[in-house]
């Protein structure tokens, strides 16, 4: 009878324990990741009045409008941690879980979750979900698909909320690797530093993520370039701005890299293909759906409504 007791007692401080990790493996553990500014970011500097007084009239009335957005909103003011069910959605999907997505009122439009289309004006992109941080390097890259050489893109990565009218680089939190002058810059537009080549029309750009020490790198067509910033310790979205009319293509990890080592060491976001097979077409999807809703009367109407419109097959560059 005694040995029965200590038996559930012990399997019962066992399952207390795998809970325990579960929860600290599944969950963010503060103590191992603080949402903290340490490392070799430098500060941010403050923005002067001089500096604000050197820009262009455009400018400056869209750093004022950001700057007192941000102080409504203020980076990682909303819940960012990857939820149970989105990682469940991750495991399930893959990395097609991930998607860009434009706020409704910037200037932008994302097709089939990566492919950008920007407009006229400054206006950012980010994806839905932050950067994960199970495996030791994440990484992404950004075709420039169509650009013309008047308008100047920043790929980067930004917290959440971020004003969706400011390049990614020039708000409290971002990084953004900038198009026109090969200059990084981090969180205001006054701290912008050489850094690599400038890019243009066909140059594919990657961003890596080392969660351990918070660093970022950049990639320009497949070659490394040297580490932009570290002790970035917030969760981060992939985040692509532009001031004027391009066409970015966005491989999350869905296709082959330009950069090798990230093909090797598998970098992307997520696997390709998650652990649901692939859904059926899509027009058998749509048929099925509107059959089985259409023996209520006054649903179709509201159907018609939340059927997105067609998309390709969201798997179909597994086939490549
Ligand atoms: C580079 O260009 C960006 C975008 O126009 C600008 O914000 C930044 O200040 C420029 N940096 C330098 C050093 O000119």
């Amino acid at each position: 009878m005694q040995s029965a007791y200590t038996w559930i007692f012990t399997t019962g401080i066992i399952v207390f324990f795998v809970v325990i990790v579960v929860l600290l493996f599944f969950t963010r553990s503060p103590i191992e990741l603080p949402l903290s500014f340490n490392g070799d970011v430098e500060d941010i500097p403050s923005d002067s009045e001089i500096n604000v007084a050197g820009l262009s009239e455009d400018a400056r009335l869209s750093y004022e409008r950001a700057k007192t957005w941000q102080e409504h909103h203020p980076p990682n003011s909303i819940p960012t941690d990857i939820t149970p069910p989105q990682f469940v959605s991750i495991q399930e999907k893959g990395v097609s879980a991930f998607e860009f997505e434009g706020e409704p009122e910037a200037n932008c439009f994302v097709a089939g979750r990566t492919e950008i289309q920007f407009m006229e004006g400054e206006n950012c992109v980010q994806t839905n979900l932050p950067l994960p941080r199970n495996q030791d390097v994440y990484y992404w890259e950004a075709k420039m698909y169509d650009m013309p050489e008047s308008t100047v893109v920043s790929v980067g990565v930004a917290t959440k909320p971020f004003p969706s009218w400011r390049l990614p680089g020039w708000n409290r939190y971002s990084i953004g690797y900038f198009s026109n002058n090969g200059t990084k810059c981090f969180s205001t537009p006054f701290n912008s530093k050489p850094y690599g080549m400038p890019y243009k029309h066909g140059d594919v750009i990657g961003v890596g993520y080392k969660h351990r020490t918070g660093t970022i790198f950049f990639t320009k067509n497949g070659r490394k370039l040297e580490e932009a910033y570290s002790g970035l310790r917030w969760n981060l979205f992939p985040t692509i701005g532009a001031n004027g009319p391009c066409q970015v293509h966005v491989n999350l990890g869905q296709m082959g890299f330009v950069f090798v080592e990230a093909n090797v060491k598998k970098w992307g976001l997520a696997p390709s293909q998650g652990t649901l097979s692939p859904p059926p077409a899509y027009g058998t999807e749509r048929d099925t759906v509107l059959l089985a809703m259409g023996t209520s009367n006054d649903a179709t109407t509201v159907i018609d409504m939340t059927v997105p419109p067609p998309r390709p097959p969201p798997y179909e560059n597994l086939l490549d």
